[in-house]
């Protein structure tokens, strides 16, 4: 299938490892043209290096962000990837995380932090984005949530409001930005395979009193389809929400989860 993806050009914050760099080689596969955003600009250069060597014809910009820094570093980053790019057509905010801990042991500093990176940061880098957004003949959003952002809960409390909050956000901007063609979504991938996993591990293994090998297990255990997802996962659906095929396909939020969600999502 031909997802009409070929010289469109997909800007991706969080895209020097993790579910991000995943999201990025999958639109380099389709074609896409990449700009890339992190704070960690030889990790970004050596993801362009991989992805230049592998798939050619398309161009890539690595622009330094960090998001914490907020809009007086977002809007020059933005501005600075049409510089090299041209354009925005597919906009990834993948950028974020959140400590685990249970709540009387997060002080407010790290709520702050995390927070301005996601909700925060996503809603600044869009708000930046969307002039150019609104130009595409293929606009699209692409937010990575997380499923406890709908089961909130356990180590993963931080998770809940930073999470749903993008839920909240990407609905409001679906609605807004329907009429200028551009389509606004969500993923949500429940525990997945980097670094957060082999953290998530290590807790429930100090937590539970267990080896790394059965808290591995007792994890797995809980997702139906019986593997932890991996970033390449979530990359396949990113790749179709920004096709063209995914024109009708606004205001929702999927999960990526192998099922471990329990309810209706
Ligand atoms: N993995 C999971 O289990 C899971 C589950 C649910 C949701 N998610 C969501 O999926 C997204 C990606 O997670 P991941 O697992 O791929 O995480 P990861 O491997 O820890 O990567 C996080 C990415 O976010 C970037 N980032 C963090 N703080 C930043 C800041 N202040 N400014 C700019 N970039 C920043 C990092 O860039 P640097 O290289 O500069 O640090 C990195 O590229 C996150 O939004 C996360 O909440 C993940």
């Amino acid at each position: 299938m031909d997802f009409n993806l070929k010289g469109r050009t997909a800007f991706i914050t969080g895209a020097s490892r993790g579910i991000g760099k995943a999201i990025a080689e999958a639109l380099a596969a389709e074609g896409a043209n990449l700009g890339l955003f992190g704070r960690d600009l030889e990790r970004c250069e050596q993801v362009a290096k991989e992805l230049r060597a592998k798939y050619t014809g398309i161009r890539i910009a690595v622009v330094p962000l960090d998001l914490e820094q907020g809009t007086a570093a977002i809007k020059p980053a933005v501005e600075q990837g049409v510089k090299e790019l041209g354009a925005i057509d597919i906009l990834v905010n993948c950028a974020g995380g959140a400590y685990r801990g249970r709540l009387t042991e997060i002080p407010d500093e790290l709520w702050e932090d995390y927070f301005a990176v996601k909700p925060l940061g996503l809603i600044r880098m869009t708000r930046e984005a969307l002039p150019y957004l609104k130009k595409s003949p293929q606009a699209r959003i692409i937010n990575i949530s997380g499923t406890r952002g709908r089961e909130p809960g356990g180590v993963s409390v931080m998770s809940g409001p930073i999470n749903l909050g993008t839920l909240s956000i990407t609905k409001a901007l679906a609605n807004e930005f329907g009429p200028y063609g551009i389509t606004v979504n969500a993923i949500c991938p429940g525990s997945t395979d980097t670094g957060r996993w082999t953290e998530l591990v290590e807790i429930t293994a100090r937590e539970k009193k267990l080896s790394i090998e059965a808290a591995t297990k007792h994890l797995v255990a809980d997702v139906p389809m019986g593997r932890v997802v991996v970033p390449q996962d979530i990359a396949g659906l990113a790749v179709y929400l920004a096709s063209e095929q995914a024109g009708m396909i606004t205001g929702t939020a999927i999960n990526v989860d192998g099922g471990r969600t329990r309810g209706i999502p």
